[in-house]
């Protein structure tokens, strides 16, 4: 607080502040959409690693590669079996052959679930031969590995199936995957819910993109990194360069991750994203540098976190969350001190048609002087409703209220968002929390 601008503490003042800090903890302790499902869980970075060290050890124990016809990928496929068998998948080895030598695609199911409706996650597990392929793709068959493992330990027992594979020589034009779709009877092609693909996912100078396809998918990522305020872009790199493209032509919704290869990272892309901008994604793509050197562990950790999130959420069942729910966001987001508007988004789900005529914004934002603050709520389309204006003579601390907002001509579903800007000097604060009751 700035001592050029004393505040007058009136007993109302006093008064109303205790009133809607007692109102505030409703935004914490009703039921969220997020906890109407069991939570997925944060995935170790360490057991992700430990997979990524085993595949580099694999490569140098077999010529420096872990490709198609060679050595080091069906040692690599071996690895990944055991652990699954340990954990109590039912696994199958896949044999097809491509340029004279057998390939291998290692599918693994986890028992349970509907059997109509299956989810499936998958990633290549073949290098090229110039290297270990340790961004290339052993961060997603790591990842993904990894994820299988903590279903194992959670037990889940989802709505759906699981079914999770890696993919043989990929590398040679998705020769794996596109095997596995072709010889899949039609009855069981239709039963896919689901295709999630996840191909260099822990780039050294990684970006967050998102791939631009079942929306559902899509959607279920992106509330991943909002939760985190991580921005994303969507994946143009290369539409169809993986996995996923075989399901996508066969009609199946497909979504993933991937964290850049050879394009370039711009400035504006180093600025939302920290690393460095001019040069690529990952400067060893396809070469013998792409190495356990060769990964950006944050990326890595927070993609892995991503794709639990996607299978626990996607292959829950598809429960509408009760009248009433609060969708909130708990992250908290600085609000820059007479500068630019800030947001903290908040995505509902599971609605059908408008918002209510008295949709209950709940906030609490932390600040030191709140007549500095502008409060809008944005509906999903961006139309922007004022919650609160700024004024000269509101001293008091912190802005814990909630408003009631005619909403009824906003669809519901979609992201809404919490805007907040401070527009005048010296004081501070951020979002603390809030939520939407529907
Ligand atoms: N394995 C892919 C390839 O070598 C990597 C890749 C490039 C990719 N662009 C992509 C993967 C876009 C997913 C999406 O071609
Ligand atoms: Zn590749
Ligand atoms: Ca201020």
């Amino acid at each position: 607080m700035s001592p050029a601008r004393p505040r007058s503490l009136s007993v109302a003042a006093l008064a109303v502040a205790a009133l809607l800090a007692a109102a505030a903890p409703a935004v914490q302790a009703a039921p969220t959409a997020e906890a109407a499902l069991a939570a997925a869980p944060d995935i170790p970075l360490a057991n992700v690693k430990a997979h990524l060290t085993q595949l580099q050890s694999i490569a140098t124990a077999n010529s420096g590669n872990r490709a198609h016809g060679r050595a080091g990928y069906k040692a690599s496929v071996d690895y990944v079996k055991a652990k699954l068998d340990a954990a109590g998948y039912t696994t199958a080895l896949q044999q097809f052959t491509s340029g004279g030598a057998t390939g291998y695609n290692l599918i693994a199911d986890w028992p349970g679930g509907d059997p109509n409706k299956v989810l499936m996650a998958g990633s290549h597990l073949d290098s090229v031969t110039s290297g270990a392929g340790i961004n290339d793709n052993g961060s997603g068959s790591a990842a993904v590995l990894e994820t299988a493992l903590a279903v194992s330990r959670a037990q889940l027992a989802p709505d759906k199936h699981l079914r999770f594979a890696w993919w043989g020589a990929e590398e040679l034009g998705l020769v794996g995957s596109k095997y596995y779709v072709n010889n899949l009877a039609t009855a069981e092609r239709s039963k896919l819910a689901g295709y999630l693909n996840f191909d260099m996912i822990g780039s050294p100078n990684p970006g967050y993109f998102v791939y631009d396809d079942d929306p559902v998918i899509e959607q279920t990522f992106k509330d991943y990194y909002a939760g985190l305020s991580i921005p994303t872009e969507i994946e143009t790199e290369g539409d169809g360069r993986s996995d996923h493209a075989p399901f996508k032509n066969a009609g199946v919704p497909v979504g993933g991750l991937f964290s850049g290869a050879d394009y370039t990272k711009t400035s504006a892309q180093a600025q939302k994203w920290g690393g460095t901008a001019g040069q690529a994604f990952d400067r060893c793509y396809h070469s013998s540098c792409d190495t356990t050197a060769n990964i950006n562990d944050t990326a890595l950790d927070r993609n892995s976190d991503a794709i639990a999130h996607a299978v626990w959420t996607l292959s829950a069942g598809t429960t509408t969350p009760p009248t009433g729910t609060v969708f909130s966001n708990t992250a908290d987001v600085a609000v820059p001190d007479n500068g630019a508007a800030v947001t903290s988004p908040v995505s509902v789900t599971g609605r059908t048609g408008n918002a209510p005529s008295a949709l209950k914004v709940a906030v609490d934002i932390k600040h030191t002087y709140r007549g500095d603050l502008v409060v809008d709520l944005l509906a999903p389309d961006g139309t922007a409703y004022r919650l609160k204006n700024s004024s000269g003579s509101d001293s008091a601390d912190n802005v814990i209220a909630t408003y009631t907002v005619n909403a009824s001509s906003e669809t519901a579903n979609g992201t809404w968002k919490l805007q907040v800007r401070d527009v005048a000097a010296q004081d501070t604060g951020y979002i603390d929390s809030w939520g939407l009751t529907f």
